[in-house]
Parts: C-alpha cells; sequence; structure tokens
C-alpha cells in the first residue's frame, strides 16, 4: 500500500517506559523540523508513528491491531496513512513486522529514528524501509535543539543495559550501555530550562552507570553530573531512573544528602525477596544488600521515598520464595512501586527455564503483593498529611481555579488557587499537604512562591 503523497500532519504514540517517552518527543520535534505539523486533537494523520515498547505481554499483537485500526480508519476516511513502527518492538521484530503487514511503510529501531526523515521521503515513493541499526552515538547529535519544554522534562543520558538480567529483553533491543557525552548533556539541560522546564528527570535504562569527562578532562560519574546541572540557577529539581542495585556508588548516596535540588525520591528496582530467584535472575545483589543500600541512601536523606519494580511469578518462583517478597516489601515500606506478573521474552534465558508458574498462581500473588504496596503507598501518603512543601505546579486541574502539581516526593497535590492570583504552570508553590487520599493529595496553597 502507498500512501499518496508526503505527509503533512503526524501523531506520535508512545507505549511503555519513559525512555521511550523522551524518543517520542524527539522525534515530534523532528517531524516538526521537517514541516510536518501535529495532527489537530481527534483528526486522523497522514503519518502514524507507533513507539512501541516490549518489555512484557503481547507488546506485538497490539502493535498489529493498532495497525489494523488505523488502516481501516484511513480506509474510512479514502486516505492511506503512512505508518511507522519504532521503538523496541520494532528493534525485536522488524523483519516479521514488515513481512506481516502491508500497511507498514517503515520500522525504525530506537537507535536509528534521526534517520527517519529520509525513510518518509522513500515512503512517500512508495518504498518501504526497514532501519535497526546499533548504536547510538549518531543519534543524538542528528536531532534538533530542545525548543519546548513542560515544567519537568526527560532527559535521556544513557541508553542499552549490560546486566542481562535473564528476563529481560533491554539489552538485545537497546543494546549495550552507552553514555552520552557531558557537554552534550549540559547544553540540553540549558536548553531544556530555556525552553520552560523547572525540574529534570535524567533516564537511562541503567542510569546510574552514567560516566562521562568534564571539560577538564575529569571523569565523572553521574553524581557529578547532578551536581554540575544543580549549578543552573533556574534549575529547580532534579531526579534520576532507573538504577541497578549494583551500580550506586558512594559519591551518589552522598550527593542524596548534600544536592537540595536532587529529590528525596529514589526508584530502585528489586524484583524479588528471594535470594534464590535474585540469583536466577542475575541480579547480583540479595535481599540484605538491597535493604543495606537502602538504610545508607536513609542515612543520607532521612526523608527519601522509596520505589521499586517486582516480579512475581518468575520460573520456579515457590510460594515461600514469593512470600520473601512480601516481608522485603514489609521492611522496606515503599511510597511507590510498580509490579508485574513474570512475561518470558523470546530470546531470554528465562523463557526456557523449567518450571513456568501457572498463570493464576501468577494472578494471586500480584494481587497480594499489590494489596501490601497499595497500603504502604496510602500509609506513605497519610504520613505526609500535615507537611508543607513545595510543589512544581504542572497543569490545570479539572476544576475551576484548581492546579496541579508534584511534592518533592513525587507526590500528586491538587490545590485551590483561584483566589491566589498570577499562579502560572511552571510555578513553584509551597503548599501544605492537608488530606490524602488513594493517589492523590489534596493540598492547600500557603504561598506562590518557593518556601
Ligand atoms: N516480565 C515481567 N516484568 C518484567 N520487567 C522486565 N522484564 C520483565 C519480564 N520479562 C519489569 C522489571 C523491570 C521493569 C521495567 O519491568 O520489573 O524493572
Ligand atoms: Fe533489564 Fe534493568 Fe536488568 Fe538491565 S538492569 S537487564 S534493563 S531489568
Amino acid at each position: 500500500m502507498k500512501p499518496a503523497t508526503s505527509p503533512k500532519t503526524y501523531r506520535v504514540k508512545s507505549f511503555g517506559c519513559q525512555m521511550n517517552v523522551y524518543d517520542g518527543e524527539r522525534m515530534a520535534e523532528m517531524l516538526a523540523e521537517q514541516g510536518i505539523a501535529p495532527a489537530p486533537e481527534g483528526e486522523d494523520a497522514d503519518l502514524v508513528v507507533l513507539n512501541t515498547c516490549h518489555i512484557r505481554e503481547k507488546a506485538a499483537e497490539k502493535v498489529y491491531s493498532d495497525i489494523g485500526r488505523i488502516s481501516k480508519a484511513g480506509r474510512e476516511a479514502g486516505k492511506t496513512p503512512m505508518i511507522a513502527v519504532a521503538g523496541c518492538v520494532a528493534q525485536a521484530e522488524g523483519e516479521e513486522i514488515m513481512a506481516r503487514a502491508p500497511a507498514v511503510s517503515m520500522v525504525v529501531g530506537p537507535q536509528a529514528y534521526h534517520r527517519m526523515p529520509s525513510m518518509i521521503e522513500k515512503a512517500a515513493r512508495g518504498e518501504r524501509a526497514t532501519d535497526t541499526d546499533m548504536p547510538a552515538d549518531a543519534k543524538f547529535a542528528a536531532l534538533p535543539q530542545r525548543r519546548k519544554s513542560a515544567p519537568s522534562a526527560f532527559l535521556t543520558i544513557q541508553e542499552g543495559c549490560d546486566k542481562f538480567c535473564t528476563y529481560c529483553v533491554v539489552p538485545y533491543t537497546r543494546g549495550a550501555e552507552i553514555s552520552r557525552p557531558f557537554s552534550a548533556l549540559v547544553d540540553e539541560a540549558k536548553k531544556l530550562v530555556e525552553a520552560g522546564a523547572r525540574e529534570i528527570t535524567l533516564l537511562g535504562q541503567n542510569v546510574s552507570a552514567w560516566t562521562g569527562e568534564d571539560d577538564k578532562g575529569r571523569t565523572l560519574g553521574m553524581a557529578g553530573l547532578i551536581r554540575a546541572l544543580a549549578e543552573d540557577p533556574d534549575l529547580k529539581r532534579i531526579r534520576y531512573t532507573t538504577s541497578h542495585p549494583a551500580d550506586m556508588d558512594d559519591d551518589l548516596i552522598a550527593t542524596h544528602g548534600e544536592v537540595e535540588k536532587l529529590m528525596p525520591y529514589l526508584h530502585l528496582p528489586v524484583q524479588s525477596g528471594s535470594d534464590r530467584v535474585l540469583k536466577a535472575m542475575n541480579r547480583s545483589h540479595t535481599a540484605e544488600s538491597y535493604l543495606k543500600l537502602l538504610d545508607r541512601f536513609r542515612a543520607a536523606r532521612p526523608d527519601l521515598a522509596l520505589s521499586g519494580d517486582f516480579i512475581v511469578g518468575f520460573p520456579g518462583e515457590t510460594e515461600a520464595e514469593f512470600e520473601e517478597t512480601l516481608s522485603l516489601v514489609d521492611a522496606v515500606g515503599y511510597a511507590a512501586a510498580f509490579s508485574f506478573k513474570y512475561s518470558p521474552r523470546p530470546g531470554t534465558p528465562a523463557a526456557t527455564m523449567d518450571a513456568q508458574v501457572a498463570p493464576e498462581v501468577m494472578d494471586e500473588r500480584l494481587q497480594r503483593l499489590q494489596a501490601s504496596l497499595n497500603r504502604d503507598q496510602h500509609a506513605f501518603n497519610k504520613a505526609s498529611e500535615g507537611k508543607t512543601c513545595e510543589v512544581l505546579v504542572e497543569r490545570r486541574g479539572k476544576l475551576e481555579g484548581q492546579w496541579l502539581g508534584k511534592s518533592p516526593w513525587l507526590q500528586s497535590v491538587f490545590f485551590d488557587g483561584a483566589d491566589a492570583g498570577g499562579i502560572a504552570i511552571g510555578d513553584i508553590v509551597t503548599a501544605k499537604l492537608a488530606q490524602a487520599g488513594p493517589n492523590s493529595i489534596r493540598g492547600e496553597l500557603v504561598a506562590n512562591a518557593a518556601a
């Protein structure tokens, strides 16, 4: 199927992790630079980019059904939309997508999307193209500069992963670890701040493995990068995600106590509380070493909120081993968490391990785990009641005069600013956390400015 002409409008649909959200934003900027405009809300786009995720179940099936839906809507509207499949499913199953879905004009991997403009030109001539080349070195330099930013921005500093956890597809889809150069990151952060960012979340599949050299040739880790970025007076908040417990060094722990702009929040996936399961997962930590590490972070920053990722039903996981995960959860008291049923990923070692756990057992374990995690999240939010803190205003709420933002601990806070006057998106206001709900906190405005 040949899309009739060069596309005039685009839509990028990103699935999965924050790194995909970042890539989706960069793709959108690049398409805009080519003179292709974002499709108005509710209207079909000439070019649809599906920026896919391959981390768990049925990702590829979802892509095929999305492709079917987009082509059908196009047919009904009398046009043939150009469809691009990007992201990790593109990387993992590019050839198969091309063979199975003739409506797809191009397949482009996460390290190759800077070459999309020439693929679009080809597609307009009816030529289909696949580009899943790695690595990423040329990509960032080829992308346009940042010109627009929400108050809270993402900045990818590192890509790929060398850890090879036995369940995980990331080392195969995103490739080996690559750190972006220090000067490029300082420059992009500056541009984001000039474009309206007040908070930057540093991103990487294994973000704390970032390493670089400053302008004097000194080797830096992520702690050094955080300290350098914190020097910009207009950047108010810094966060980072996602880390592996093995790459958290003393300098980074100290940074949490020393750099006020580094928010008191740490997402540190543990996956399981059972040492036997952790070993089978090829995680290089034990439950105890993880807990000790958290103690060191908490000693540096006592009000640190903790978040984690969990997998239930890894091959061979027994009831007793699952209960060790529940005990670890009880010991930590997470402020937030993500929990998943194990999903065999083609090509990973765990997919062919014996003793795959039955789906109904996984369902039941996930429910029990989530009950514990929800209990702790609620307790954490309840314990915040009465605190006064800064809130970064991100958008208007549903009600007249209502605003929504984030506390330092990444809680969603809504508050009434109708009588305050002069509040704008991107402001940092002072609010009292008055009442905790299941997913957000009602705040009361104390001052229109930071404390
Ligand atoms: N099955 C289930 N969950 C997975 N994750 C990664 N791979 C899998 C898988 N095969 C989860 C891990 C990781 C998060 C991003 O996704 O918890 O930390
Ligand atoms: Fe996957 Fe994270 Fe393990 Fe890397 S550290 S293999 S991204 S789960």
